[in-house]
């Protein structure tokens, strides 16, 4: 049997965590896939916040979010997510992140542990009890295994009594398979 794709997880948790009417972050829009499922969570009382450094990233997901018309429930921002506390109403129910670069955008706007670590910490800040952040880890490209083992080492180093956190698919990282980091706070 397969083990369920990483991306099938953390919807499944975000889906189970995220109620209508609360606040989500996508981290890493690309072209809006996660942004307009996130979207699709929150209900017209909701909010979504949409990072990405790429303007081509923002422009696809806004066509993609205009088209199901629920644009209206999504700031896109064209900033890092190192900037989500900045930018923000807390608090937050999930922060989502989409490690690694665009399919078909530019291969040098890949995500990097040097913003990757602290936009993930600010994620932590902003996160409600109970709330969860994902992060989607590939470790396949150039790159890719050191910032999937960063996040990974990051993830165990978090205080237990605050924070709950899981790998899932971890194991096949080696083998440039995806894997799932899950953290939820207590
Ligand atoms: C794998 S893609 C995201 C896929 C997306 N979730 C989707 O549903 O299509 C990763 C994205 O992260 C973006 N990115 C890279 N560094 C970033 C940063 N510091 N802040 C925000 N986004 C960043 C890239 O531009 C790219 O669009």
């Amino acid at each position: 049997m397969h083990p369920k794709r990483a991306t099938t997880i953390a919807h499944e948790l975000i889906e189970a965590t995220l109620s209508s009417g609360e606040v989500a972050i996508d981290a890493t829009v690309g072209n809006g896939h996660d942004t307009l499922f996130l979207a699709q969570q929150v209900g017209d009382q909701g909010k979504v916040y949409g990072f990405d450094i790429q303007a081509d990233a923002i422009a696809s997901a806004r066509k993609r979010l205009t088209e199901a018309d629920l644009l209206h429930r999504v700031s896109l921002l064209h900033e890092s997510h190192t900037e989500i506390r900045q930018h923000c109403v807390t608090p937050v129910a999930v922060v989502m992140f989409n490690l690694g670069y665009l399919p078909g955008g530019d291969l040098s706007q890949i995500t990097q542990s040097s913003s990757t670590l602290p936009a993930l910490e600010a994620a932590l800040e902003v996160l409600r009890q109970g709330g969860i952040l994902t992060c989607c880890c590939y470790p396949g490209h150039s790159g890719g295994l050191e910032e999937a083992e960063a996040v990974l080492s990051w993830a165990k180093s978090l205080d237990q009594a605050l924070f709950q956190a899981e790998a899932y698919n971890e194991k096949g990282r080696h083998e440039g398979r995806p894997f799932l980091v899950s953290v939820q706070r207590c």
